[in-house]
């Protein structure tokens, strides 16, 4: 019998450098010869994927919070049914860039909507599939929104105010605090330092899962 894919998801605040340390991960797994495959959220599916540009977009009109909640678990249901599981189930590894954290990150710390709705939904659409490993890039608030500014137009979520994204950090520090399947790397170190960060927890994962 085929051993399951596992599931790492990569999550933190705007401007963390998770586009370059993602494609670092992705460059270890390929070295060390892991199958996987490489995705995010919300997106992944070309349904998905509108559903992201729906969510990201500044639009004048007000968007409802509840509404919010409710495409980012729709486009994560037509994700994990289409792409995740199946990959997982074929043995494959599936490295996600955001899951279900950043929901309790940005709708349940930015948001401050209700974590137990969350939960409730997070049942609903994945059942007691979970990543098995969460990486946390963490830096201050300060640090990643200069980053995020420097890139030019921000998105829905970007113009958010500093006290928004304080909650989000907030929100995923305590998420990761003395929970063993998360890993949080300090990434306002020199990337140098974050990627010999990146590497040890990748290689400790893969002795662990005996891979
Ligand atoms: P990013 O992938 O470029 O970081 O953009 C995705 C944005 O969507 C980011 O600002 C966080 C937000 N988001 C949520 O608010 N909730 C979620 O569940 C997910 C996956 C992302």
């Amino acid at each position: 019998m085929t051993q399951r894919g596992k599931f790492i998801t990569v999550e933190g605040t705007e401007g963390v450098g998770k586009t370059t340390n993602l494609e670092f991960i992705r460059n270890w797994l390929q070295q060390h010869k892991v199958d996987f495959i490489s995705t995010r959220e919300p997106g992944g599916t070309p349904m998905a994927e509108q559903l992201r540009e729906l969510l990201l977009q500044p639009r004048q009109e007000p968007v409802d919070q509840t509404a919010e909640l409710l495409m980012v678990f729709a486009a994560r249901a037509q994700h994990l049914n289409q792409v995740i599981k199946p990959a997982l189930e074929q043995g494959t590894w599936v490295l996600c860039d955001r899951f279900t954290d950043a929901t309790y990150a940005y709708q349940g710390g930015g948001r401050q909507m209700d974590t137990a709705l969350i939960a409730s939904l997070e049942s609903l659409v994945q059942g007691e599939l979970r990543p098995d490993a969460v990486i946390l890039l963490d830096v201050p608030v300060e640090v990643g929104l200069a980053r995020a500014r420097d890139r030019g137009d921000l998105d829905r979520f970007e113009q958010e105010d500093v006290a928004f994204f304080e909650r989000v950090r907030g929100a995923y520090r305590n998420r990761a605090q003395g929970n063993a399947h998360y890993h949080l790397v300090d990434a306002s170190q020199s990337l140098e330092q974050v990627q010999t960060d990146l590497g040890a927890i990748l290689k400790q994962l893969k002795e662990h899962w005996g891979s």
